[in-house]
């Protein structure tokens, strides 16, 4: 699937196309955006040093507009993913259960390239209000030219399969994201074949350096146009040679064996 689409105009596919890399036609997102729900998460106690420099690597940066405007150097020239949902904690029994939390004019005045929005589909509590405020989110974003970046959460006791993560990708593509963050799984090619947008994929919790390029490597040879990941960069040892490390995968199309020998090269190198 192309970067590409057709249906944008000028300002949409502008701001569209900032967060790719033009030669791979692939993305990196960087996933800062946890303190929303979870707080001070590990890797995140100090916004300035996780984000800068790991985000020279990345292609984009998506975060709060708190984190935003407290951590990130206005001379950054990286397209920024606005988190724009919010409405729960990870203490709350019915996690993500999210609304709109951010106005469109406010993501126009933090100059914001995409605005991030989570549906839950699937859960009796929160799947009827997500959906609609995510609607009512896509319209704002449409009226002002700024893609919506539509993503999937998985409700707790639901399995992150084909089946369930191609049926919230598809609605959440549906719904109008113009492109959509979901979870990777065995039989992947079924999500992305059947989603009407391009997908990235979540990293999830942390895992071995080398199991999260190998997860990274198979999501792009199952299609996904890249990857969206802050737990696996930034509890990773060193997270600027991890980003490096991706990046070599998601642009060069790496191997996980050359990829990872460079993380460590790089992490080796100090
Ligand atoms: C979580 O809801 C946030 O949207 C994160 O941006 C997303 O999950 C990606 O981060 P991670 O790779 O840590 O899963």
């Amino acid at each position: 699937m192309k970067p590409h689409d057709p249906h944008m105009d000028w300002g949409m596919k502008n701001r569209y196309l900032s967060v790719f890399n033009k030669k791979s036609g692939r993305t990196i997102f960087y996933a800062v955006d946890h303190g929303y729900f979870m707080g001070p998460t590990t890797g995140l106690d100090d916004m300035e040093k996780a984000i800068h420099p790991v985000v020279d690597y990345a292609d984009a940066l998506m975060l709060t507009r708190g984190a935003l405007r407290s951590a990130v150097d206005p001379w950054l020239r990286k397209p920024i993913s606005l988190r724009i949902s919010s409405g729960t904690s990870i203490l709350n029994e019915d996690l993500l259960h999210e609304g709109l939390a951010v106005e469109i004019e406010e993501a126009v005045r933090l100059n914001a390239a995409f605005v991030a929005f989570s549906v839950m589909v699937g859960t009796p509590t929160s799947e009827r209000d997500t959906i609609l405020e995510f609607s009512r989110a896509v319209d704002q974003a449409e009226r002002y030219g700024i893609p919506m970046l539509g993503v999937v959460a998985v409700g707790r006791g639901l399995n992150r399969d084909a089946r369930y993560l191609s049926l919230a990708t598809r609605m959440v593509g549906e719904l109008g994201a113009r492109l959509v963050k979901t979870y990777y799984c065995e039989g992947f090619e079924r999500v992305v074949d059947t989603s009407l947008v391009p997908v990235v994929i979540a990293g999830g919790k942390k895992m071995p350096e080398k199991a999260a390029l190998q997860m990274a490597r198979n999501a792009l040879d199952a299609g996904a146009i890249g990857v969206d990941m802050g737990r696996n960069v930034f509890q990773a040892e060193n997270p600027v040679a991890m980003m490096q490390a991706l990046a070599k995968l998601v642009h060069e199309d790496g191997t996980v064996e050359d990829a990872y020998a460079y993380y460590e090269e790089l992490k080796a190198k100090g």
